[in-house]
């Protein structure tokens, strides 16, 4: 069978474990969304969080082996994410990794979830090669990266207030959308006019790379205000293209920076953002870079990257001990 990884993911509130190989080889995926649980509250509710994590947890480590086909004593190492991400939810993933690693008699492993998004495009684009940018965009992130190689990382960039999926929510919420509101202003935002307003690209002409979406997101508040006063209707489809077009801008324009002065012409999206069709087109098609975009499993959390960057961890040399503690704020 080779080397084979365990591999955990809780640090939000997804719960993943997957088995994988030394070549990448994905033995078995498992996962329990509670995006439907934290629905009704307009965003992830932490102390919510750990409890289920902690009722989904082992039987998904269960069901990770059997899909497998694998014993706890085929298993070379446990990987597991120790941040960043909430304390709680992470907690959860490094206890049960701790537990297991003590029971069988294994060594275990504390991945960066950071660094896991990166290597969900190196899983899912096998001719991928550092270096490269990455971007790496969700609710709670929004990293430049650059990658020089695989474990050698040069933060670029980074927001100074909101993470993008964060402000697609938070403009989701004003506009009345459900939560989470990113797939859903994307999909509005096909039949709008990107042009119907002229919101501002946060940061277009500073020289620096770096995000800040709170600007954008009050510009889109005041513009609802202004119509709802007016007693008119609120064309929503065209504030989601313009807020898209400029959202997506934002992002855009610092991965043009980002490649001129790096001069790395390779430039791979991950993160829950990554699913975005305009930003997916962008990346793709702009032209100055070769762009690598994630398939749909691979831009959420999950935990094939996490095996991933645990296995690729180990054989540099990483290791972690029984002491392991979540780190909430680990940079890449
Ligand atoms: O990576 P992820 O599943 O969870 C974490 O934040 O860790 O990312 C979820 C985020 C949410 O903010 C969601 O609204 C956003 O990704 N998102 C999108 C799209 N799909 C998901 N944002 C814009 N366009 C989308 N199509
Ligand atoms: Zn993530």
């Amino acid at each position: 069978m080779g080397f084979l990884t365990l591999a955990i993911e809780s640090s939000c509130d997804d719960t993943a474990v997957a088995v994988i190989d030394g070549q990448r080889n994905v033995l078995s995926s498992t996962m329990s969304s509670q995006v439907e649980s934290h629905a009704p509250f307009g965003g992830v509710v932490p102390e919510y969080a750990s409890r289920m994590h902690l009722e989904a947890i082992l039987p998904l480590v269960d069901r990770a082996l059997a899909e497998a086909d694998a014993k706890p004593s085929d298993l070379d190492l446990i990987a597991v994410t120790a941040g960043p991400g909430l304390m709680g939810s992470l907690l959860v993933g490094v206890m049960t990794a701790k537990g297991l690693a003590q029971a069988w008699g294994k060594p275990i492993l504390g991945v960066n979830h950071l660094e896991g998004h990166v290597f969900a495009n190196v899983v899912n684009h096998p001719d991928l090669d550092p270096p490269f940018i990455a971007m790496i965009v969700s609710g709670g992130h929004t990293e430049v990266v650059l990658v020089e190689d695989l474990g050698f990382y040069r933060i670029l960039g980074g927001t100074k207030d909101d993470a993008a999926g964060e402000a697609y929510d938070k403009v989701a919420k004003l506009l009345g959308l459900a939560y989470p509101g990113g797939p859903i202003v994307d999909e509005l935002a096909k039949d709008g006019d990107p042009q119907a307003f002229d919101f501002p690209v946060p940061l277009k002409r500073s020289d620096e790379i770096s995000f800040s979406f709170s600007g954008l997101k009050t510009a889109v508040l005041w513009q609802v205000e202004r119509i709802k006063k007016e007693g008119a209707s609120l064309p929503v489809e065209d504030i989601c293209a313009s807020f898209q077009r400029a959202a997506v801008e934002a992002l855009i324009c610092k991965l043009d920076l980002a490649v001129q002065k790096t001069g790395v012409e390779k430039v791979v999206l991950s993160g829950g953002v990554a699913a975005n069709s305009c930003l997916r087109d962008l990346v793709l098609n702009r032209g100055d870079w070769k762009g690598y975009v994630p398939d749909m499993f691979y831009c959420t959390d999950n935990a094939v990257m996490i095996g991933a960057a645990g296995y690729h961890g180990w054989m540099r040399g990483r290791r972690s001990g029984l002491d392991l503690a979540p780190s909430p704020s680990w940079s890449i």
